[in-house]
């Protein structure tokens, strides 16, 4: 702990206070502002906590001007290339990378869980075939927390590592038999010989070549791996405020997705295909596309470009880029995706080159390029944020987890500008 200190005084009242400033290993320090109301009598305000740090965590590290990401200081160029979705899982969850006993005792530990309540098929089979799969996942795991309801005991290591190895192992499979269900295929059961990446490729896609499965579990599994966190976005913020109440933790993994389900957030990996779909079938081209973008009249915006935090490339986007322009060499003049792909890349270009992008450091995000290599595993659209939500279930538990072992833990409740009227006498109705 470092005396620096930062000293704030009151224009009105010449008070004035210092406020302890707490050291970043990386990154901006940041200015406890606990003592602030107390000592001054003001709330700091700050909509849509564009600076506000909202915890103390050791998890992920994002430098945007740098494009960096790293999880538990790892980069997560290395881990992509490297390592794999349940060791990086278990990185995350642990702040180390296993030894071999500890990722085989970990990797035993999510197949056993593999074996999904059979009870969960009939909650799906109620919805219709063209629900929105992130709504049959969201009731998924409501209907989980219903199921383990009886058990929860968030304060205990046991209770809190049980349910962290369900939620990472039931996730995929179930989204597994969201997609089977939407197509109308037999759900299928996981192998407990085989990685989720694996289950979920063979599960969805049973009748492709053994050479098709290998190339698109790889491809699934480093999606799942590049996807399991990034620090405090939407989703995981909603998760640590929804689980600070010591609600069920199946609960707050609903709550999380149902806020990365959002096309500013999650969703746009689905957004960027619509989008590139209506280019496609549009008698307008590329260009006319990007004016609409550029145009702060118009509330059209480019899906798969832009970062809240990125604003240099997304290292995601990186490695995912290389995998999808893998797989468009592979695409022949006939394939129906081609025409897809060929205005993403010229989308692509625009947004490297066309100065409003690159002013505002608009590059191309994890979801531009992944939505793509989903398409032409030949994943649904619908299905996109499934996948993007059961990587990140990584993450959500992780944050959940180190939440609640922190000595501040403690219910979250944010404060408000309150700009309403004041104190006002009802008035009856035959008097209004
Ligand atoms: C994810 O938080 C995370 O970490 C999220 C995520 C994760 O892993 O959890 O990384 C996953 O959500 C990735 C982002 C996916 N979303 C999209 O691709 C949707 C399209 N992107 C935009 O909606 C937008 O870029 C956001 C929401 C991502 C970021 O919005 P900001 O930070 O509020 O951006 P901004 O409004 O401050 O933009 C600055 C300028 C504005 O123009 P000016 O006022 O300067 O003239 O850039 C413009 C914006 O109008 N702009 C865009 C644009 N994004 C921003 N213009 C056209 N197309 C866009 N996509």
């Amino acid at each position: 702990m470092t005396n620096k200190k930062i000293t704030i005084k009151d224009g009105q009242t010449n008070n004035e206070i210092d406020l302890p400033v707490l050291d970043s290993i990386l990154g901006p320090d940041v200015v406890d502002i606990r003592s602030l109301e107390k000592n001054l009598g003001y709330l700091s305000h700050d909509p849509g906590f564009m600076a506000t740090s909202s915890c103390e965590s050791k998890i992920t590290f994002i430098d945007g001007n740098e494009g960096k990401l790293w999880y538990r200081g790892y980069p997560i160029e290395e881990l992509a290339e490297n390592s794999s979705f349940v060791e990086t899982a278990y990185l995350l969850l642990n702040d180390k990378l296993p030894n071999i006993n500890e990722l085989n005792n970990f990797s035993n530990d999510i197949s056993k869980s593999m074996n999904v309540d059979s009870s969960v098929l009939n909650m799906i089979k109620v919805f219709d075939k063209n629900s929105h799969p992130m709504a049959i996942m969201t009731a998924c795991l409501t209907y989980l927390s219903a199921k383990y309801h009886s058990d929860i005991d968030i304060q205990n290591k046991d209770y809190r590592y049980n349910s962290t190895i369900n939620l990472i192992a039931a996730v995929p499979i179930m989204a597994a038999w969201i997609l089977n269900f939407i197509h109308d295929n037999d759900f299928g059961q996981p192998n407990q010989e085989l990685s989720l990446a694996e289950n979920f490729i063979n599960m969805s896609f049973p009748n492709i070549s053994e050479e098709q499965k290998k190339l698109s579990s790889k491809a699934m599994d480093i999606i799942f791996l590049l996807h399991a966190d990034h620090e405090q976005n939407a989703s995981t913020s909603t998760v640590r405020l929804s689980g600070s109440s010591e609600t069920s933790p199946y609960a707050a993994i609903a709550a999380g997705i149902s806020t990365l389900w959002g096309p500013t957030h999650g969703g746009a990996n689905e957004a960027v295909i619509n989008m590139l779909e209506e280019i496609k079938n549009s008698d307008k081209d590329v260009e006319y596309y990007i004016n609409m973008a550029k145009d702060k009249e118009n509330p059209f915006r480019l899906m798969g470009f832009g970062h809240r935090i990125y604003k240099n490339y997304d290292p995601r986007a990186k490695i995912i880029q290389k995998i999808a322009h893998e797989y468009l060499k592979k695409l022949d003049e006939s394939n129906p995706n081609k025409p897809l792909f060929d205005i993403a890349m010229k989308l692509e270009k625009y947004a490297l080159e066309d100065d409003y992008f690159v002013s505002r450091k608009l590059y191309p995000n994890v979801d531009f390029y992944s939505g793509i290599v989903l398409k032409a595993i030949g994943v649904p659209q619908s299905m996109y944020t499934v996948i993007f939500a059961l990587a990140r279930t990584v993450g959500w538990v992780a944050h959940w987890n180190e939440m609640i072992e922190d000595k501040n833990f403690r219910i979250g409740r944010p404060r408000q500008l309150y700009t309403g009227k004041s104190k006002t006498s009802y008035i009856k109705i035959e008097d209004r």
